[in-house]
């Protein structure tokens, strides 16, 4: 890709700054006002539509099709002069690839349309698949999961956001420029050859993260980058493999980097996803993503990452296999309810937590709880 943007500051910024572009080509066009639809398929992070809307444009969902991926013809039928760009992400957030990708891209182009792709599982494909090839004009490839930063774990999900040669022009600021044999960076103003779309942060983006990350790919190189996506994706299919004959997969056949189960293996246990998953956490266990994506009920969203070994992969499964046994004697709902009993804290109100959260710690706001093994004894 012509263009690498640095300075945006999380995933939904790098978005933001993608879809800014699309905005900015599109007005270079005389095209801003007549495209204002974006196409986002159901199962898109929310952060997709967010940022589309936060721009402006008017959100149409694409359904998916039985197999859990974009349906091509749902897609063809709404591409039209009113539209702007999809915003898709591959593998998407079922952790299926988007298989179709290459004709996708050239229908959005065929309509007059950008490609954005959400490159926020790019460690399924990483060292495998170059997004320029797939005709995809813009991805922002996160940090996150990919190159070292954990998910959800260890700050934003920054990092570069990849332009095409028809959004390049547009990138912001600041741009490192060859002027003969020197190079410069130029900041805010600066000339440059384009029409840069301005700055979106103070200084160059994450610049810890990027370090770390610049580390971890030095230290695999090309072939252990290449052995991350397929150890990511051998991962996540073990973990399907091992447990799709007690728990129920949202979707038939392999998956990328992800394992995704829907709740259909708790009906009539009176266990929830949330009691399973607090469950996990007396396990020794951080709890998969759960309830996302939005398109599979009751959704548990299983992503070893290339950095667990088959050992520690075996006792996870183990602990699930024994969680599931337990469910489905159907007599320990109540156990599970009362779960995490071997945590600090027990079920927090999250909804008051993010409506009136307490910022500062003081010994009144945490009063200790009583003792659940003390409990448990009695
Ligand atoms: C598919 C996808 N897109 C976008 C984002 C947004 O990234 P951030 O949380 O850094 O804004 C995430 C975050 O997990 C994601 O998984």
């Amino acid at each position: 890709m012509p263009a690498v943007a640095m300075s945006p500051a999380a995933g939904a910024h790098g978005e933001m700054c993608g879809m800014m572009a699309i905005a900015a080509a599109l007005e270079a066009k005389g095209e801003r006002a007549q495209r204002k639809t974006v196409l986002a398929p159901e199962s898109a992070h929310g952060t997709n539509p967010a940022t589309a809307a936060a721009l402006g444009f008017t959100v149409k969902p694409i359904p998916a099709n039985e197999r859990g991926r974009v349906d091509l013809a749902a897609l063809k039928a709404a591409l039209g002069p009113d539209v702007a760009a999809i915003m898709l992400t591959n593998p998407n957030t079922c952790g299926l690839f988007e298989g179709e990708i290459v004709e996708i891209s050239k229908a959005v182009h065929a309509a007059g349309a950008y490609f954005y792709c959400d490159g926020a599982n790019f460690n399924a494909i990483v060292g495998r698949v170059r997004p320029g090839d797939l005709g995809i004009d813009c991805m922002h490839i996160n940090l996150h999961k990919t190159l070292s930063t954990p998910h959800g774990g260890g700050g934003p999900g920054a990092g570069p956001v990849v332009l095409s040669a028809a959004l390049a022009p547009y990138a912001p600021y600041p741009w490192i420029v060859k002027d003969g044999e020197k190079w410069r960076v130029a900041e805010d103003g600066a000339k440059v050859e384009g029409t840069p779309l301005g700055r979106l942060k103070a200084f160059h983006g994450q610049m810890g993260m990027f370090t770390r990350a610049l580390a971890y790919i030095m230290s695999h190189g090309a072939d252990g980058l290449k052995q991350v996506a397929e150890d990511a994706v051998l991962n996540a299919n073990y973990v399907m493999a091992a447990l799709k004959d007690v728990m129920s997969p949202a979707f038939e056949g392999p998956c990328m980097h992800e394992a995704l189960f829907d709740d259909s293996f708790l009906k009539d246990t009176g266990v929830s996803t949330l009691d399973f998953a607090k469950a996990m956490i007396d396990e020794g266990y951080h709890p998969m993503t759960m309830y996302f994506p939005l398109v599979v009920h009751g959704a548990m969203l299983i992503e070893p990452t290339e950095s667990v070994a088959k050992e520690d992969l075996d006792q996870f499964i183990g602990a699930l296999r024994s969680l599931t046994a337990r469910a489905k004697t159907g007599t320990a709902a109540e156990a599970f309810k009362a779960a995490p009993l071997y945590a600090p804290r027990r079920r927090l109100d999250e909804t008051l937590a993010a409506r009136k959260p307490i910022l500062r710690w003081k010994p009144s706001n945490n009063p200790p709880e009583t003792d659940p093994l003390k409990q448990a004894a009695e």
